[in-house]
């Protein structure tokens, strides 16, 4: 994946562990994992080598760890350099997750080769949101829990985010529901 998930990665290792478990981490990859340039592709294998490598040292479950991910991934994009696309794609939840897979097809065009997740949204009533994820990596279900629920804190929407389907290959999809608390 690129860089940039990369170093969000590392970035959420190291505040999630620390800096001593951080680097005893690094010290177990097979490849410098110091810093990842931004806009450049690397191989899946490496992101998920970093959350094994994580997971063995500190005995936490990929899952608990992806969806910590997912949270960072929103506070930091939405702070940082990415933050106008929160913006411009918001101005609710809703409006933002539909806008998703043409976000991410822009993104696309400075970043040749990206293979990034679809999303199909549906809003089943005024309370819940349906979200089909469809994506050519397995495992990273939890990883969108985070980011569901780190976007329902942006847009200051209380909501309790619940994956409702499960996956069994790359042509199939994960579902999450997020219902608005009252
Ligand atoms: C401005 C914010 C965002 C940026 C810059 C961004 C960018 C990216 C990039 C560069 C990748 C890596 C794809 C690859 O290397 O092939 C990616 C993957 C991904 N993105 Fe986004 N993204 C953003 C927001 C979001 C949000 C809000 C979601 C919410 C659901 C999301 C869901 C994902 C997922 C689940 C992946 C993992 C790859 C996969 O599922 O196959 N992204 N994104």
């Amino acid at each position: 994946m690129y860089g940039l998930v990369n170093n969000l990665l590392s970035g959420t290792l190291r505040a999630q562990y620390g800096e001593d478990v951080w680097q005893s981490i690094a010290a177990r990859l097979p490849f410098d994992a110091t810093y990842f340039v931004s806009m450049k592709p690397y191989p899946d294998e490496w992101s998920y080598a970093m959350v094994g490598a994580a997971c063995e040292l500190t005995g936490d479950s990929a899952g608990d760890l992806l969806r910590v991910v997912g949270h960072r991934w929103v506070s930091e994009n939405s702070a940082g350099e990415y933050k106008d696309l929160f913006t411009l794609n918001g101005p609710d939840i809703f409006t933002f997750l539909s806008n998703l897979n043409s976000m991410h097809a822009a993104l696309g065009n400075q970043m040749p080769g990206l293979k990034p997740p679809s999303f199909m949204v549906n809003r089943e009533n005024e309370q819940v949101i349906r979200v089909r994820y469809f994506s050519t990596r397995a495992g990273l279900a939890p990883l969108v829990t985070g980011l569901l629920e780190g976007l329902c804190d942006f847009f200051a929407e209380p909501a309790t985010v619940s994956q409702t389907r499960l996956r069994v290959d790359e042509r199939d999809y994960d579902e999450f529901r997020i219902e608005r608390k009252a």
